[in-house]
């Protein structure tokens, strides 16, 4: 049985404390003249924490944002025109856990010509206990993995994120993922995308055990999409101990701990944010792709992640399994 690196989630949140006290070693490489004018930025899981921050902080810094959520809309949307002065700024519905919103979010853009610039895959769920959604998959493993290798399928499918571009403006694609996924253990075939009842312990474990599974899905998405030339910059990482409200489904003794932990210890989402921008904006990673940061830290994910034979595994079973699942999914062409 697959297993993450932690199964309690009040060590997981302490594991992060020591990290706050590293030296960041690129923190001040972004500077207020990294800008994203004439832009476009989707962000998903956008109406709180460090999507809501990573929202505003573009449209500051000159974005067209296009914040995807599935609640809090128009209102964070307008929350962030506000605190962002900009009026860039959009929400559109996305729920990652019902594979039909995904086409039709795909479908609004495409048919509004929208033509992404960057691309943050932020939305993420911790579950105490297992759910089961409509397609019969687990919904924490549908939203923080499965999800988003439909999103990124089918917005590469429809030229949304256009890798065919000829200016030296690539397109970027980030993964949000977590420094907790290192130590996972190795994919495991046999429960794959099998729904199974979990508590809290497992809960945990399993989050850790699904950034694995989106880096390993990231790292072989660059490798396909760039072959001889970097056609887009695919990469991933660690906003670090963030206050936000991931922890909103654990039960309530360990939410209230959780929450006392977060609010004293944890950076706020303002912060926490800048590694991302750096990474969506800068100069320094043009031309990039599959890095890995840790705030503001370069750093090797888990050595599994870069194996080529799991890459392309992982790969076929996930395509198989969303077709499994979604009469509508696709196969892109060339990748
Ligand atoms: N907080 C940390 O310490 C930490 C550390 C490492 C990595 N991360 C990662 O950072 C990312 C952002 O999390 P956060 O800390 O900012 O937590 P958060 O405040 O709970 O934000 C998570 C976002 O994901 C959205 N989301 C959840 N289920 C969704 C669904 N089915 N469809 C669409 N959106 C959905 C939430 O929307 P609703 O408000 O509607 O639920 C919310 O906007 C996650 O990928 C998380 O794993 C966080």
């Amino acid at each position: 049985m697959s297993h993450g690196r932690f199964d309690n989630p009040i060590v997981a949140a302490l594991a992060g404390f020591w990290d706050l006290f590293r030296k960041q070693d690129l923190s001040d490489k972004l500077t207020d003249d990294d800008r994203f004018d004439g832009k476009t930025l989707l962000v998903t899981g956008a109406n709180s924490g460090l999507g809501f921050a990573i929202a505003v902080e573009a449209a500051r810094r000159g974005a067209h944002v296009i914040m995807a959520g599935r609640s809090k809309i128009p209102e964070a949307g307008d929350k962030v025109k506000k605190l962002s002065g900009s009026g860039k700024v959009e929400m559109r519905y996305l729920d990652l856990s019902k594979l039909d919103t995904i086409h039709q979010f795909a479908e609004g853009l495409e048919r509004d010509h929208i033509k992404l610039d960057v691309t943050i895959l932020n939305a993420g769920v911790a579950l105490a206990k297992a759910r089961k959604t409509d397609s019969g998959l687990e919904e924490m493993f549908l939203v923080n993995y499965l999800s988003n290798v439909a999103l990124t399928n089918l917005l590469l499918d429809k030229g949304i994120v256009d890798t065919e571009k000829t200016n030296s403006c690539k397109p970027r694609i980030l993964f949000i993922s977590s420094d907790s996924h290192q130590g996972s253990s190795a994919v495991d075939y046999d429960e794959f995308g099998t729904f199974y009842e979990y508590g809290p312990s497992k809960g945990i474990s399993d989050y850790s055990y699904f950034k694995l599974l989106l880096n390993t899905y990231a790292t072989e998405l660059s490798r396909r999409v760039n072959g001889q030339e970097i056609k887009a910059g695919i990469n991933v990482m660690c906003p670090g101990p963030v206050h936000s409200n991931i922890v909103k489904e654990a039960p309530f003794l360990i939410r209230i701990v959780l929450k006392g932990i977060f609010k004293i210890i944890f950076r706020s989402p303002e912060k926490a944010c800048l590694p991302v921008i750096y990474m969506s904006v800068s100069k320094d990673y043009e031309g990039v792709t599959n890095q890995y940061q840790h705030m503001f830290n370069v750093k090797d994910m888990d050595p599994k992640v870069y194996d080529p034979d799991e890459g392309k595994k992982l790969w076929d079973r996930s395509i198989n399994l969303w077709k499994e699942v979604d009469p509508a999914a696709i196969q892109v062409n060339g990748l």
